[in-house]
């Protein structure tokens, strides 16, 4: 919650920076900032009852508080008060495939950061991202549980549509519905509350574009696309639509999308990514992995100095195969120099 001695020594440039939403109830109130904004917002709140004293129509002690009250309801109305985001997400042990129970007490991993899932297919990567998609407690057959900032969550995450604690990208996706992309995306931001619907849905479609190989457009039947053009889509309206504090993504690397775009795309400062992955670059952009095996959660590795030096390298490899597969797409006869790492 925000205190009232905290707005009032915020200068008013950094309170509409931050509560953007106080535009409105500055024009209720016919308080006009212009030339203010490098002011306190509690100096520029008594200089005006000074000047209509008179009048006596603007009370610094009620603007306080009603200005105090109304960013902490509009916070809580968006779900941005601290108690609805996600500051860490914790895996409370469970069992592996033989009930043997896995080596870990609890793994916490806090807001902004990229863990990656790995272990051989089979091993249990995506039932562990099933088990955080679901906060399970103790019900799934791992016998996991899950916790949100410390705490058993609230079951509202599970049924609820609009605020949803958890977006998932999973590996299979397949569409039935027979929608257009622009049915099917304005369908998406409606659902979502998004104001500038049109504007949206533009930005979705051209993010689609850069990560998928052949383009496609609005009119495209959802039905029609392929494997590479559906994930880029759901990636695309993933990161622009959804507020989901909680970003899983199961196996991005064989869709045929540039998959380091697709990341960067959905990883955006304040959330948790969560990847099950074979890819190692993708594997070695997380801060750490969660190795799994049998079922259970084998061991935790941090990404090193060493392998975050790969890194680099294993870019330039991944560049050097992607314009490969450019030409041959093209139907081109390949030729030597295009093993050149630097080109
Ligand atoms: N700890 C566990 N206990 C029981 N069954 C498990 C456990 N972990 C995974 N499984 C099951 O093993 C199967 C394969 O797991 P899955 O998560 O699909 O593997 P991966 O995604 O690594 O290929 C699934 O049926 C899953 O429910
Ligand atoms: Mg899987």
């Amino acid at each position: 919650m925000l205190s009232k001695d905290i707005l009032a020594k915020m200068k008013i440039q950094s309170m509409i920076d931050q509560y953007p939403f106080i535009v409105s109830f500055l024009k209720d109130n016919q308080l006009d900032i212009a030339g203010y904004e490098e002011e306190t917002w509690y100096h520029f709140l008594s200089s005006m009852s000074e000047q209509t004293k008179e009048e006596q129509t603007i009370d610094t002690d009620n603007l306080m508080e009603a200005s105090v009250a109304y960013i902490n309801e509009m916070l809580r109305f968006l779900g941005l008060d601290e108690e609805s985001t996600v500051q860490s997400l914790t895996i409370i042990a469970g069992k592996d495939k033989d009930g043997r129970s896995e080596g870990f007490d609890r793994i916490k991993i806090n807001k902004s950061e990229i863990v990656s899932i790995v272990g051989p297919t089979g091993s249990g990567k995506s039932r562990l991202l099933a088990d955080i998609e679901w906060t399970a407690s103790k019900d799934t057959p791992t016998d996991r549980a899950i916790l949100i900032n410390d705490q058993t969550p609230d079951k509202k995450w599970r049924y609820s549509t609009g605020n949803k604690l958890v977006a998932q990208l999973s590996q299979n996706m397949n569409f039935v519905m027979d929608l257009s992309v622009q049915e099917f995306l304005e369908l998406h931001a409606q659902s979502r509350l998004v104001e500038n619907e049109k504007e949206t849905i533009q930005r979705i479609i051209e993010a689609a574009n850069k990560l998928a190989g052949e383009s496609f457009d609005l009119d495209t039947p959802i039905t029609s696309l392929s494997g590479g053009q559906s994930r880029a889509l759901m990636i695309a309206d993933t990161a622009i639509l959804s507020t989901s504090p909680i970003v899983l993504i199961d196996e991005i690397e064989n869709a045929g999308i540039d998959r380091k775009k697709a990341l960067n795309l959905l990883v955006s400062s304040d959330k948790i990514v969560l990847m099950a992955t074979h890819d190692p670059i993708l594997a070695l952009m997380a801060d750490k992995r969660i190795v799994i095996k049998n079922g259970g959660i084998n061991k935790v590795i941090e990404t090193n100095e060493e392998e975050r030096r790969m890194l680099t390298e294993l870019e330039k490899v991944d560049r050097m195969m992607q314009n490969l597969r450019n030409h041959l797409r093209l139907g081109e006869q390949l030729k030597l120099n295009l093993l050149d790492r630097n080109l």
